[in-house]
């Protein structure tokens, strides 16, 4: 079913009207909320479940499930807490920074709603450290929900007491993981922590934490205010629901936007981006889902379903929904070495496979972009990135070698091509047998 504005949970997306608390309560926002909180924890999860939510940092964890994995007592005295990520800093993903700094009321009030439905007290926002801008816009829009009563004790006057609290980031890509960024709100280095235990038994400051993107907590209010079955009616089953799509690459316009689940490629970059630059004809190749996700060629996006389960079934994935579109003119190699070199720079350097092995990638990379290589080191570039694959505390590693993986399983002619032309160019035209 394709979304009308009427079914768009995010009414500011492109900051047309003001952010504010007056203008989003006339948007709908703070609607009913003391009413959804009356409802109950129980009723919030279970509405969240049948709602088929499902997180929208990339993981695409269960949103329900993962709010019951918190205790539903504190009898040892630890607090719960929510800890919002809002670190984004996935190459090819924006969408957070317009839901803060034109929409942060549907942040706040998620955050609330969301603090009942966990049983925390407090939230913490953990906003990129470059979002400078925006993150005052969030400040501005907390302190005045604060002083409409919408925070603090007895909350929209709801009956339940709830700060939050706004913490910048430094600039850290790991700090984007959800452990790393939980030891870096404690004053830390942002290292990730061994998983389990995960944050619902021991998070932060050694309590009961659940980390959920800002999207993910900002849809919340609206779900619950229309009900999980028509949430559930836009997409497919396990994919349900609306989506922020950030469109970018070599198209015609492009843009963040809000669309159904599972609608697909192709309909998304000609409805909403104004089409491939020089015609659909002109693609080359889709990396789906922020940087992290393998590639797609043409053939695939050509009726491939934008949703977690359809991008699987091709080797990739739905990720942040940071959809890089990339025509006939790109050197796929070359971007997918600064993809490499970009992994290289932000590993954190604590797992030997993802400090060592970025670094390996990435002088691999930068030889395949000249074809300064043997067409067998193609293979040794695929072993590499399997070495890694798996081997690391974190997901970081995974997502470093993804990309690499999609080039040679997509356009591996490509890269013998252009190790090919550099031994013609550098002997003559004469391919050598041996290694130069
Ligand atoms: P993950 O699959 O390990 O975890 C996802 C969430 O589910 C976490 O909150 C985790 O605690 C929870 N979880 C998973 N299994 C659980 C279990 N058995 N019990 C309790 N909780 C459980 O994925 P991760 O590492 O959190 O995220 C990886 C994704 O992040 C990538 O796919 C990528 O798309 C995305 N990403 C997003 C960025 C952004 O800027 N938004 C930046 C970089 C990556």
């Amino acid at each position: 079913m394709a979304l009308s504005d009427k079914d768009r949970i995010f009414t500011n997306l492109y900051g047309l009207h003001p952010w504010g608390l007056k203008d989003a309560r006339r948007r709908g926002n703070w609607d009913g909320t003391a009413a959804i909180i009356a409802k109950g924890r129980d009723w919030i999860i279970e509405e969240l479940k049948q709602s088929g939510l499902r997180g929208r940092g990339g993981a695409g964890f269960p949103t329900g499930m993962k709010w019951s994995f918190m205790p539903k007592s504190n009898p040892d005295g630890r607090p719960s807490y929510l800890v919002v990520n809002c670190d984004e800093s996935e190459p090819g993903t924006c969408k957070d920074r317009d839901i803060i700094r034109h929409d942060p009321h549907t942040l706040i009030e998620g955050c609330l709603i969301a603090g009942v439905g966990m049983g925390a007290h407090a939230g913490y926002i953990y906003v990129r450290g470059e979002y400078y801008n925006e993150h005052l816009v969030l400040q501005a829009a907390i302190d005045e929900a604060y002083e409409a009563g919408l925070l603090g004790a007895n909350a929209a006057g709801s009956g339940w007491d709830f700060d939050l609290y706004v913490h910048r980031g430094a600039g850290a890509y790991i700090c984007g993981e959800e452990t790393a960024l939980i030891e870096s709100l404690e004053g830390k280095k942002g290292m990730p922590r061994l998983k389990p235990p995960f944050p619902a038994a021991v998070g932060l400051y050694g309590c009961p934490t659940t980390v959920n993107n800002v999207e993910t907590i900002a849809v919340v209010p609206e779900i619950l205010r229309r009900g999980a079955s028509w949430f559930a009616s836009f997409g497919r089953p396990k994919n349900s629901g609306t989506k922020v799509f950030c469109i970018q690459g070599h198209v015609n316009k492009p843009c963040n936007v809000e669309a159904e689940m599972s609608i697909p490629l192709r309909e998304l970059i000609d409805r909403y981006a104004g089409g491939v630059r020089g015609g659909w004809d002109n693609l080359l190749a889709v990396i789906p889902g922020g940087s992290s996700t393998p590639m797609i060629p043409k053939a695939v996006c050509d009726d491939v379903l934008m949703d977690f389960d359809a991008l699987r079934e091709h080797k990739t994935g739905l990720g942040t929904a940071g959809v890089i579109v990339m025509d006939k003119s790109t050197d796929l190699i070359k971007a997918i070495a600064r993809l490499a070199q970009f992994y290289k720079h932000e590993s954190c350097g604590q797992c030997t496979p993802c400090r060592e092995g970025m670094g390996w990638q990435k002088r691999l990379m930068d030889r395949m972009v000249e074809g300064r290589a043997e067409i067998a080191e193609i293979d040794v570039l695929e072993s590499v990135t399997r070495q890694i694959e798996g081997h690391t505390i974190c997901a970081l590693a995974d997502g470093g070698v993804w990309p690499v993986q999609g080039l040679i399983r997509h356009f591996r002619p490509m890269m013998e091509e252009r190790i090919q032309q550099y031994h013609a160019k550098k002997n003559g035209g004469v391919m050598p047998l041996a290694a130069e």
